[in-house]
């Protein structure tokens, strides 16, 4: 993808992996537009790069879906990148008495979501880029996160679809695979010891830069080229450890 001139919707992106998107983005001469369901973390995004548009919705809701597509398509019809990175992970299991409560919020967030948005972005001419973001778990699952590592495979599995679909419409399917990055996915300090975000935009836009379609780093980098005895021997490192 060109790295200027572009403007972006990032879903999620007034924190994390999605805040170092928007800084970057900026940094790069780009628009962006940022939604979320938090208005104070959108707020403090707005004081901190005040070129940024904000959008408040809950993107694991239909209704609030099609409203963000509709001001998209009325007020940014020159949205030509669709960045689909909110998401959310359960620390949870199938034995919790909440278990199915969190489940349906985490599946309806990491995959109805971007699902339903691609499809609704069907309609808008200007969209020539989606870069979707899945997760080294993709590939190998972490048990303490069942459902959240099962959406980011289902995700991972889509993108490959997706990007063989929209070849010859002329879109551009990019996947952002992270490893564990220090943000507050799935609650605060969960992931402290884990890198910082900036080290996974520099490695994150040096292959932007140099064309590639799947984005890794790390552990996310092994993970993808993994043969089935590599992600047999990581799953049992993971989990039984
Ligand atoms: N950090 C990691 O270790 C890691 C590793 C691999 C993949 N990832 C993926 O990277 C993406 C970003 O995560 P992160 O680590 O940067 O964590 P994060 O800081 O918690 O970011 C998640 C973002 O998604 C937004 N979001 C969540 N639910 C939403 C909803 N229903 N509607 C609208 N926005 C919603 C959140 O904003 P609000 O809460 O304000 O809605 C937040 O800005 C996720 O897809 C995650 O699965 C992260």
């Amino acid at each position: 993808m060109q790295l200027s001139n572009n403007k972006i919707l990032i879903t999620g992106g007034a924190s994390g992996i999605g805040k170092g998107l928007t800084e970057r983005f900026l940094q790069k001469g780009n628009t962006v537009i940022v939604c979320g369901r938090r208005v104070e973390v959108l707020e403090a995004l707005q004081q901190e790069f005040p070129e940024v548009i904000t959008f408040n919705c809950d993107l694991s809701l239909e209704t609030e879906r099609i409203r963000l597509y509709e001001w998209i398509a009325t007020n940014h019809p020159d949205t030509n990148v669709l960045i689909n990175n909110a998401g959310i992970q359960q620390w949870t299991q199938p034995g919790m008495e909440d278990f199915w409560q969190k489940a349906k919020v985490e599946m309806a967030t990491n995959m109805e979501a971007p699902l339903h948005l691609i499809h609704l972005f069907m309609d808008h001419r200007a969209l020539n880029v989606i870069i979707n973001t899945t997760s080294g778990l993709s590939f190998c699952p972490l048990t303490k996160v069942p459902v959240y590592s099962a959406t980011k495979a289902f995700f991972h599995s889509l993108t490959l679809s997706v990007r063989h679909l929209m070849k010859e419409r002329g879109v551009e399917v990019i996947e952002l695979i992270p490893p564990a990055i220090n943000t507050d996915l799935g609650g605060k300090g969960l992931h402290d010891e884990a890198p910082p975000v900036s080290a996974l935009m520099d490695a994150v836009f040096q292959q932007l830069e140099s064309g590639k379609n799947e984005l890794t780093f790390g552990f996310s980098e092994r993970m993808a080229k993994a043969t089935p005895d590599d992600l047999k021997a990581t799953f049992e490192m993971m989990n039984n450890r």
